[in-house]
């Protein structure tokens, strides 16, 4: 009997890498649902299917950010210190346009410039590495020392790099509730920015305080840019490392084919899961049909990607044959939503850096590939030209994934319930418009208060 019972609990553990992740998951997914409220309309969903998703998140009325939904709650704790000057989550009006063409104003760099310096950076970042890594931690430091570049328009300092690197890691790393938030690091940089703001290459919006200016800065850039880029290299490399013919023939491809190969792995794994809008009106669906102002939608990326191809969990570059417009693809959002400001920037910037790093090295993984990527992307790099025997580490590697995604589910588990309820504890997003309601601004002074001398044209420094 005592051997039967011993034999099973090896047996439940020795399987557990095959059915524990999983299950854990699910869970996690129930428990978030719980703590949160099951509030939103799902797109594509029953009431709107996939052909009308672009439609619906066009609509005029599809245009409130924060406000109003719980779960603006959650997304303002993991981007704290500052989630309310955040470019993502302010909410239409002088500020958020003040902001937004400060960021296009930083973001407006001749595709040369932009290649040119991604490639410095990535040739500082790829110096002395070889063997196994994780592909996000090998990309953080390239891109915050690319953000910096972008703001402040001169070589990254080691000690911004690290400051920057480390902001960003921590938020993601909280995103993905693989660890608790550290604001102590995420001070650190805005203390590091204050005294800096002046040096930025254009002018900062008019109208915020210098703290505000800082956020707005760490938010846009030295968080959203440089998460959003490593993940999105981390895919791009994993997928060229599962995929060595599709490695060899981006290695030598043209810029058309290359963009391809971005615009597949975009597809399979979109950096947004679900991008939230709060609806300011009333949206007529059919004759029997509204979705009345106040709901939340939830633009759920990975199913609107998925639908409308053969296969669609294959790697396939050549879908891009065709033009992305006609596809179901909206890797940077929907052009009248409010799109992602590097829609441009970001794929050149990435394609001169995947360059630099396909020139040097040989990469192979056997990790398991999910749009989250909590593993951050283990892959092992081997320079090119020396021996490529890639077996044992790959074999080392699959049996590493398998067991660290059962201990990681946990923690994710743990951390991911305590974090939704302290955000929850919080209300960050719904005290601020609570007490913006009792505390209005100066109307007397509104109308130019974020017009800023400076967006002339001659006050930018170029890189
Ligand atoms: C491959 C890299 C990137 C991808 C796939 C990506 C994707 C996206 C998407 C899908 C949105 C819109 C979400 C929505 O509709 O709510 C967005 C918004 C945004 N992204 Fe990116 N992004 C990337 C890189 C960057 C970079 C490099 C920056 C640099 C500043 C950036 C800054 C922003 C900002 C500020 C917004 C908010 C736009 C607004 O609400 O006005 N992103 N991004």
């Amino acid at each position: 009997m005592l051997i039967a019972v011993v034999l099973l609990v090896v047996a439940v553990l020795v399987s557990s890498p095959w059915w524990l992740p999983r299950r854990v998951v699910a869970l996690r997914e129930r428990v978030f649902a719980r703590i949160n409220g099951d509030e939103g309309v799902p797109v594509p969903g029953e009431l709107v299917g996939v052909e009308r998703f672009r439609e619906l998140y066009a609509h005029p009325a599809a245009n409130g950010r924060s406000k109003g939904a719980a779960l603006s709650d959650l997304f303002w704790y993991w981007l704290a210190p500052g989630p309310e000057m955040h470019q993502e989550h302010l909410e239409r009006g002088e500020r958020y346009d003040a902001v937004a063409r400060t960021t296009r104003a930083l973001l407006a760099v001749p595709k040369g410039e932009v290649e040119e310096v991604a490639r410095r950076c990535a040739v500082r970042g790829l110096e002395g590495v070889r063997g196994l890594v994780r592909l996000r931690d090998l990309m953080m430091p390239v891109w915050a020392e690319f953000a910096y570049e972008l703001v402040f328009a001169e070589r990254c300092p080691r000690e911004a790099r690290d400051l920057i690197a480390a902001n960003a890691d921590d938020v993601v790393t909280s995103l993905k509730c693989t660890g608790l938030r550290h604001m102590g690091r995420r001070d650190r940089l805005t203390r590091y920015l204050l005294p800096r703001l002046d040096e930025v290459r254009v002018p900062l919006p008019g109208g915020l305080t210098p703290l505000e200016q800082a956020y707005y800065l760490q938010g846009a850039f030295f968080n959203t840019a440089v998460v959003q880029l490593s993940e999105a290299m981390a895919h791009l490399l994993l997928v060229l490392a599962q995929h060595p013919e599709e490695q060899e023939r981006a290695w030598t491809s043209d810029d058309r084919h290359f963009d391809r190969v971005i615009n597949e792995t975009l597809r399979l794994y979109p950096l947004f899961g679900i991008a939230h809008r709060v609806t300011s009106g009333d949206i007529p669906l059919d004759e029997h049909t509204t979705i009345p102002a106040g709901s939340v939608l939830c633009f759920n990326y990975p199913e609107f990607h998925r639908a409308g191809f053969a296969d669609p969990g294959r790697f396939d570059p050549g879908r891009f044959d065709r033009p992305a417009k006609e596809l179901n693809h909206v890797p940077f959002g929907v052009a009248a939503n409010r799109p992602c400001p590097a829609w441009r920037l970001a794929p050149i910037a990435m394609r001169a850096v995947a360059r630099e790093v396909l020139d040097r090295y040989v990469l192979d993984s056997s990790v398991s590939h999910t749009r989250s990527l909590p593993s951050r992307g283990p892959c092992l790099l081997t320079p090119r030209g020396a021996a490529h025997r890639p077996r044992p580490a790959l074999t080392y590697l699959r049996v590493r994934d398998r067991w660290e995604d059962v201990w990681r589910s946990l923690v994710q588990l743990v951390l991911g319930t305590y974090m939704v309820w302290d955000a929850h504890r919080q209300r960050l997003c719904e005290r601020h418009f609570a007490e913006a309601a009792s505390n209005p601004p100066d109307a007397s002074d509104a109308e130019d208060r974020y017009a800023h001398p400076g967006h002339e044209p001659g006050a930018r420094r170029s890189l």
